[in-house]
């Protein structure tokens, strides 16, 4: 009998996460589409099921809440047996915008560069709070939520993990040569070190010391937060070595996430994603994928202008 994969995908019910559902759902994947919120995942899943994808089945997960993991890992015991895909996807962005029409005549993501962070203030704002909870969702929640899903892809033939990064993750993005080479130094790197250095970030966000410490100045802590993603990516494929693992940058999309400023669309953002996920079992494991192709942690030259 042929052995169907099954997937999970967090974030699901919009954006990038939806097309990813779809595009895997396409694929013959068997879809676990999850959304913290019932209703909005629900109806998502409807939509899929409309348009003849009968293949998504919809579970409740707020990669925050550790109370609604169980329930998820009990759900896919009892309905599949194992986990083949996880898609990493749910992420927030840790800023406010104040000035959504400027952002948007400005040319979105684009102007938010270091060297204009003193221009910006009047257009997007990232309070201390908002940056602190980017962190715990991107880094801290996605952690737990894939050691919770380790045993059950353990029992894949194929078990794949993708991280949906940004280029905003780049190394690029850091001015202090001592943290890009502690990020980049795999082999030294630890768990604990990422913890350290985020609480680093922290105090110097907090205490208005991040352009002294030579941190990103703008959309600062969801840099640090992919960036670290990226970083424990390359631990996990290190420590998993029978687990392929790797992390997507989707491209500049046109979701709310950017406040539908991006270049390309959802379905094209997805592309990236699925196809790490359905990579033959020969494919890189700890790799970094810039939309389809590998890329480096750390460019030389502006990874996103
Ligand atoms: N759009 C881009 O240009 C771009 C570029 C680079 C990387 N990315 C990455 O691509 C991924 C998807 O982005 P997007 O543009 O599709 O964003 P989006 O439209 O803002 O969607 C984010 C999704 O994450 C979910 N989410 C947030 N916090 C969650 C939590 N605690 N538990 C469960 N779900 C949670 C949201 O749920 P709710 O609907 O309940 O809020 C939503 O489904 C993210 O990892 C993002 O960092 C996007």
């Amino acid at each position: 009998m042929e052995d169907k994969r099954c997937a999970l995908v967090t974030g699901g019910n919009r954006g990038i996460g939806l097309e990813i559902c779809r595009q895997l759902a396409l694929n013959g994947v068997d879809v676990i589409l999850t959304s913290r919120n019932e209703s909005r995942g629900v109806e998502a899943t409807d939509k899929l099921s409309i348009s003849g994808l009968h293949n998504v089945v919809f579970h409740q997960l707020d990669i925050n809440d550790p109370l609604s993991i169980a329930p998820l890992v009990k759900f896919i015991e009892t309905h599949f047996g194992k986990l083949d895909i996880l898609i990493n996807n749910a992420a927030e962005l840790g800023i406010i915008f104040i000035n959504d029409k400027e952002f948007k005549a400005g040319g979105g993501f684009v102007q938010l560069v270091d060297e204009k962070a003193h221009l910006l203030t009047n257009i997007v704002k990232e309070p201390y709070e908002l940056g602190e909870k980017c962190l715990q969702t991107n880094y801290y929640a996605t952690k737990t939520i894939t050691e919770a899903l380790i045993p059950l892809l353990q029992l894949s033939k194929s078990p794949r993990i993708v991280n949906v990064t940004s280029v905003y993750g780049d190394l690029y993005w850091f001015h202090n040569e001592k943290l890009k080479h502690e990020l980049q130094d795999i082999e030294n790197l630890t768990e604990g070190r990422i913890d350290e250095i985020i609480r680093m970030f922290l105090m110097d966000f907090k205490t208005a010391n991040l352009e002294k410490n030579g941190w990103p100045l703008t959309t600062s802590a969801y840099k640090v937060s992919k960036a670290v993603l990226n970083a424990y990516t390359r631990l996990m494929a290190r420590k998993y070595e029978n687990i392929m693992i790797n992390c997507v940058h989707p491209g500049y999309v046109m979701t709310e996430m950017t406040s539908q400023t991006g270049f390309i669309t959802e379905e094209e953002g997805a592309k990236g994603p699925v196809m790490v996920a359905l990579l033959p079992d020969n494919g890189p494991s700890g790799a970094y994928f810039n939309r389809t192709q590998v890329a480096p942690f750390s460019s030389i030259d502006a990874p996103f202008k």
